[in-house]
C-alpha cells in the first residue's frame, strides 16, 4: 500500500470525530496538506456508549481524499464489518484486544489487504497485547477511555506506551505505537517522549478555529518530545 509508513516515521492523525459531521469533506480539505493520514473514530453503542459513524461513511469520504483512512473499530464484533470497511475505502483498521478473537481478526483483515492495529484501553496491560506485536501494523494504547472526544488525558498509560516501544525497538519490529485521547500541545512531547509515533488528536484540531494551524502547531510539539 502506498500509503503505508515504516515505523517510525512521526505522525499528526487528526480524528474526524470533533469535526462538523454535516460538513466532513470541508473539514479533511482544511486539514489535508498538514497530514497524510486521517482517524475516523467508529462507535457501535455497545463497545463504547456511543454511536458515530461507518463504511457508508468512510465511503462517501473516500473520493475526497487521497489521505491514509486509519479507522478505529470501537466496536463488539468488528469481525462482522471488516470487509464492508476495506470496500469503503479504509486503509487500516485498528479492533479493541477486549473484545476477543484477536487471531481471527489479525488474518482476516490480512486477507483483506488491510494494515491492522490493535488497540487497548487504559486499563488493559500490555501483556493482552504483547503475544501480537509480530503480527501487526500498529499498536493503539488509548489516553482516555474511548466512547468521546474531548476527554482528559491519562498520564499513567506511559508506563505501558514505554513498555511497547522497548518490545518493539529490541524486537526490530516494523509498528506503529499510536496514541489516542486527550492529545495537545502540552501532551503530544510527553507521548512521543515515552516512545509514541502516531498521534490522534480530535479536539486539538477540529475545535480550533484554524485547524491546520493546530496540526501543524501538534506536530511542532511532537517534534520537541523526540530524545
Ligand atoms: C475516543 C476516540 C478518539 C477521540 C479523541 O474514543 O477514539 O479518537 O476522537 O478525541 P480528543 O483528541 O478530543 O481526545
Ligand atoms: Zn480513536
Amino acid at each position: 500500500m502506498s500509503v503505508s509508513p515504516s515505523a517510525p516515521v512521526m505522525r499528526v492523525a487528526p480524528s474526524i470525530l470533533s469535526a462538523d459531521f454535516g460538513r466532513l469533506s470541508e473539514a479533511i480539505d482544511q486539514v489535508s496538506s498538514g497530514t497524510d493520514w486521517l482517524h475516523v473514530d467508529v462507535m457501535d453503542g455497545h463497545f463504547v456508549p456511543n454511536v458515530s459513524i461507518g463504511p457508508p461513511v468512510v465511503k462517501s469520504l473516500r473520493p475526497y481524499s487521497e489521505r491514509f483512512f486509519d479507522c478505529h473499530l470501537m466496536m463488539s464484533e468488528p469481525v462482522r464489518y471488516l470487509e464492508a470497511f476495506k470496500d469503503a475505502g479504509a486503509n487500516g483498521c485498528t479492533v479493541h484486544v477486549e473484545v476477543g478473537g484477536t487471531a481471527t481478526l489479525i488474518d482476516e483483515a490480512r486477507s483483506l489487504g488491510l494494515r491492522i492495529g490493535l488497540a487497548a484501553n487504559p486499563d488493559t496491560p500490555f501483556a493482552a497485547v504483547a503475544p501480537f506485536l509480530g503480527d501487526i501494523d500498529l499498536l493503539l494504547l488509548m489516553t482516555v477511555f474511548p466512547g468521546f472526544g474531548g476527554q482528559s488525558f491519562i498520564g499513567d498509560v506511559m508506563g505501558k506506551v514505554n513498555e511497547a516501544r522497548r518490545e518493539v525497538d529490541s524486537n526490530e519490529l516494523a509498528l506503529d505505537i499510536e496514541v489516542d485521547g486527550g492529545i495537545d500541545v502540552a501532551t503530544a512531547p510527553i507521548v512521543v517522549e515515552a516512545g509514541a509515533n502516531v498521534l490522534v488528536a480530535g479536539s486539538a484540531v477540529f475545535s480550533r478555529p484554524d485547524p491546520l494551524e493546530a496540526a501543524h502547531a501538534l506536530r511542532v510539539a511532537a517534534r520537541s518530545g523526540r530524545a
